[in-house]
């Protein structure tokens, strides 16, 4: 029998916000995003200046965690989860630590979507789910060796998720997803006529 192993492996985290420190009511964090997005007037106004379908508080609010005691929960959470998929990832951080350097409120409408990218400066990004209503966007993922396989022919519809070059998650409310922050990701078009709300982050080797 041939001796075939993966090499290279790209790690997707999913656990619940919950597993780790004080466990944030749903409906409350709904309520504090979309509180916070109507008296962000700046928030706001960049969105419409940069044509940002619905609203994030990414160039606007940089202290939620100070301003909202449930946004302090959140980090206090995520902090955990950090430090537990960075042990699965076997980094050697030395005396350093992945420190929180962005938290930040999406709200996405109907037909709002957000194209592909990844999170420059950073070592692990991550979002958790507020709402996500019947028909939201699932978070797209996608092959980082694209650039490698201008020859390699498609992959079977049946491939197994390991092999997919892009794998579609569809995270439930209080999820909480984690990978390397060069990990290019999309949200597709949402679909569903209620807003998708997610809190996303950034967390750096300090
Ligand atoms: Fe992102």
């Amino acid at each position: 029998m041939p001796d075939i192993s993966s090499l290279f492996v790209t790690r997707l985290y999913r656990a619940a916000l919950s597993e780790f420190g004080t466990p944030v009511d749903a409906d409350e964090l709904e309520n504090s995003c979309l509180s916070i997005a109507e008296d962000d007037e700046a928030g706001q106004d960049w969105c419409e200046a940069n044509d940002f379908a619905g609203y994030t508080s990414y160039a606007s609010l940089t202290d939620l965690a100070w301003r909202f005691p449930i946004f302090k929960d959140i980090t206090d959470s995520l902090d955990q989860h950090v430090a537990a998929f960075a042990a699965d990832l076997q980094f050697d951080l030395d005396d350093r630590k992945l420190v929180l350097e962005d938290i930040w409120i999406n709200i996405l409408p109907e037909g709002g979507a957000h194209s592909a990218h990844i999170h420059p400066h950073s070592v692990i990004s991550g979002t958790t789910y507020v709402a996500m209503p019947e028909g939201a966007s699932a978070l797209k993922l996608e092959d980082p060796r694209h650039a490698m396989m201008m020859a390699a022919p498609p992959r079977t519809k049946d491939a197994r998720k390991e092999m997919k070059n892009f794998v579609y998650v569809k995270p439930e409310v209080g999820d909480v997803l984690l990978w390397e922050s060069w990990l290019r990701h999309e949200v597709p078009m949402n679909m569903s006529e209620d807003h998708r709300i997610s809190v996303s982050f950034n967390y750096k080797w300090s």
